[in-house]
């Protein structure tokens, strides 16, 4: 019994330790692969809105005028909402969400 608690918390010592490491990098491709997955139907695989999104209202990802709404209004409207646009909140963790807003910088 002892044995078994002392490699269950060295196993996870050690996946939490590989988890930080990988994290910084994994990030960015997590984020491109949940953005494939759950937004890309609306905002198209580039970001500029599929024929769907912009029937809904969505707008091009690399305007300026999405461009220019800073990170706490891109993750307000991701988190609660905003018209037609599902919110994730609860679907999606927040570090999640901190990585599409990256990914969405990266589509200017
Ligand atoms: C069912 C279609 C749909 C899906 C799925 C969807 N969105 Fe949206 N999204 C919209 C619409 C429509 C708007 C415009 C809302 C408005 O301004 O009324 C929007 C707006 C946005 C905006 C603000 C900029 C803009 O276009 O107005 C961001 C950022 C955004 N969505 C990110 C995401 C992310 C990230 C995901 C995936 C986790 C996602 N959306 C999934 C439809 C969708």
């Amino acid at each position: 019994m002892k044995h078994l608690s002392v490699r269950v918390v060295l196993v996870s010592l050690l996946a939490s330790g590989v988890i930080a490491i990988c994290s910084s990098t994994a990030m960015a491709q997590d984020a491109a692969a949940t953005y494939k997955a759950k937004c890309a139907m609306c905002h198209g695989p580039d970001g500029k809105g599929s024929t769907m999104g912009v029937k809904m209202g969505a707008h091009d990802f690399t305007s300026a005028d999405v461009q220019k709404q800073s990170d706490a209004q891109l993750t307000a409207i991701i988190t609660n909402g905003k018209g037609k646009m599902p919110a994730y909140s609860g679907k999606l963790k927040d570090s999640d969400i901190a990585g599409l807003v990256a990914y969405i910088r990266t589509l200017k």
